[in-house]
């Protein structure tokens, strides 16, 4: 599925969109124009063996997956780059937005959008890696809605493929307004084709934002997608699909996470840890009775018969 002028993206989302989520998203409801894996981070110099499985593993054969990095420094940046290049990448993703005070604290995610230096080191050491396509997902700033302009001019000079605005500043961490206000302001200010960002929920969120924002060039859906998986494909379509048929196409996508689980994992505790998470933003989508039966189950037997009431 491609939609050539407007791209639909799917977020990366640690804890919810690993490759198997991507895959089998992909299977049921069609490719998104893109997947972006949760941050790959450097562990003591180097990626974790496991996420560059996830990233570069079978099951991101036949749609597009993006690797997402974060760093905190140019020398960071740069064994990423390596090890991803190594593993085949011919695209990543620059993580200049995570708000998680573990990773800001040492000047990673949204904290590297608000130093010139790292911004200007992060430009040169790209430069270098001519074969790799880069594009950057970024924030407003760390504490205010206008930090982003402390090296925007240095970001608007990279050769980006994209630039990804979430218009919040990381200590509002998912949830206040998003500012659209700041996000025209970063819309005008660059040539980079920018794709919008945050709070996207229904097939109408997306039409507005493009009504109110002719000049974006997509969106990327993160917790809306989570919510309604159906989301990018209804809005391709054109047609909301009516409650039942959402609920059956999103039962078939967890049948096959699941058993995929039950047959890679060892253990119904860890299984049901991982497939739980498939379902917290889905609430309004089965109805709060499931939705809480499936939070609180603590077996096996409990969590089938919690899906059951869906
Ligand atoms: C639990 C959680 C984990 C996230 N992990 C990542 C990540 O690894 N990389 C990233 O760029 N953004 C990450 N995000 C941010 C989302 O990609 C997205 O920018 C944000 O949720 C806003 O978009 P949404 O309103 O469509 O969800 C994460 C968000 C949440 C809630």
């Amino acid at each position: 599925m491609t939609n050539s002028d407007f791209s639909l993206m799917a977020a990366p989302i640690q804890g919810h969109t690993d490759a198997a989520y991507r895959a089998f998203h992909a299977q049921v409801y069609g490719d998104a124009d893109a997947y972006f894996t949760p941050f790959i981070r450097a562990e003591k110099g180097a990626p974790r063996n496991r996420d560059l499985n996830d990233a570069f593993g079978p099951l991101n054969d036949g749609h597009r997956t993006v690797p997402q990095v974060i760093f905190r420094d140019a020398a960071e940046l740069r064994c990423l780059l390596d090890a991803l290049k190594s593993a085949g990448a011919k695209e990543i993703d620059l993580n200049m937005g995570c708000p998680f005070p573990l990773q800001t604290a040492r000047g990673r995610g949204a904290a590297a959008i608000c130093s010139r230096e790292l911004v200007s080191a992060i430009a040169e050491t790209i430069s270098e890696y001519t074969d790799i396509k880069f594009s950057l997902k970024m924030r407003l700033g760390m504490v205010s809605p206008d930090e982003w302009k402390t090296a925007f001019d240095l970001i608007n000079k990279m050769p980006l493929e994209h630039l990804t605005v979430h218009p919040r500043f990381a200590k509002q961490q998912y949830s206040g307004e998003v500012d659209l206000d700041a996000f025209k302001a970063i819309l005008d200010s660059t040539d980079i084709p920018v794709i919008y960002n945050g709070d996207i929920k229904t097939p109408e969120d997306i039409e507005s934002i493009r009504r109110q924002f002719p000049g974006i060039s997509g969106v990327m859906t993160g917790r809306g997608l989570l919510a309604r998986p159906s989301l990018i494909k209804e809005s391709l379509e054109g047609t909301e699909l009516p409650p039942e048929q959402r609920l059956a196409l999103m039962k078939d996508f967890h049948n096959r996470l699941f058993t995929h689980y039950q047959n890679t994992l060892c253990g119904d505790m860890q299984v049901i840890s991982k497939i739980k998470p498939f379902w917290e933003y889905a609430e309004t989508e089965i109805g709060r009775k499931p939705w809480k039966a499936i939070k609180k189950a603590s077996s096996m037997a409990k969590y089938i018969s919690a899906i059951a009431m869906i």
